[in-house]
């Protein structure tokens, strides 16, 4: 599939409903995506990266209940109009998200593949934020070229958070070591269809203030 990057950085999505519960995703195609998600920065080249890929229908069963749980705690629980009337600027939008989120917890484990992208050590309390910034700094941008390189490639994934609620089942089910940290879990498959839009976003200029902040902007 060829796009622009314009293309490519406006309409990679947080895919869901339409991701394609039933056609089987290749491992070298999660392996290539991760060989260019590995080219992004690291805070002193550090590359402490590591990604769990869950493909075993037991595990990502067990995956998927705990993500529903937080799911329920989080979110169901309150319902469809707090996520919607939080927001009443873009209520619509929310009201999709939820939605759209709702049908993943309860079809998570369908998603043929999960990876969990980690970061070798740990935030122990009290870590200053410019530390916590430095190390979750050093994950992310490569979890987001992750998802860029799926869509390129005409599969989807979402960031996604809450079975971090559970990290340390998912850590002993998984055997990922105490002193590792898990930072998102992605359900990745391939997309029913290509055509993803542009999200809806205050413009730039909105939320850019130029040498010094603008409360009034906020
Ligand atoms: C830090 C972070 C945590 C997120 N956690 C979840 C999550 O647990 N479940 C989920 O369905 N989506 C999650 N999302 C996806 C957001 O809901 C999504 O990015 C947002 O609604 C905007 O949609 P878009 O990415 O399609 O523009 C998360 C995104 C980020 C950046």
């Amino acid at each position: 599939m060829s796009m622009t990057v314009e293309e490519l950085l406006t309409t990679t999505r947080a895919v869901r409903k339409r991701l394609d519960l039933d056609k089987p995703v290749p491992p070298e195609v999660i392996e290539e995506c991760l060989d260019l998600a590995i080219q992004a920065p690291t805070g002193g080249n550090q590359q402490g990266w590591r990604f769990v890929v869950v493909t075993d229908a037991d595990k990502r069963k067990a995956l998927a209940e705990w993500y529903r749980d937080a799911w329920g705690f989080a979110y169901k629980n309150q319902g469809e109009d707090a996520m919607a009337t939080a927001r009443p600027e873009i209520e619509d939008q929310q009201r999709r998200v939820y939605r759209s989120a709702d049908f993943l917890a309860d079809n998570l484990e369908r998603v043929p593949v999960h990876v969990i992208p980690c970061i070798l050590g740990t935030l122990p309390e009290g870590t200053p934020a410019w530390m916590a910034a430095s190390f979750l700094g050093s994950i992310i941008p490569a979890v987001w070229s992750f998802q860029l390189a799926l869509r390129s490639r005409g599969l989807g994934s979402a960031y996604t958070t809450l079975h971090l609620a559970h990290h340390k089942e998912a850590g002993e089910l998984l055997g990922i070591p105490e002193t590792v940290t898990q930072v998102a879990l992605l359900p990745v498959a391939y997309t029913k269809g290509t055509n993803f839009k542009p999200a809806e976003r205050r413009p730039a200029t909105e939320v850019t203030y130029w040498n010094t902040w603008k409360q009034s902007r906020i």
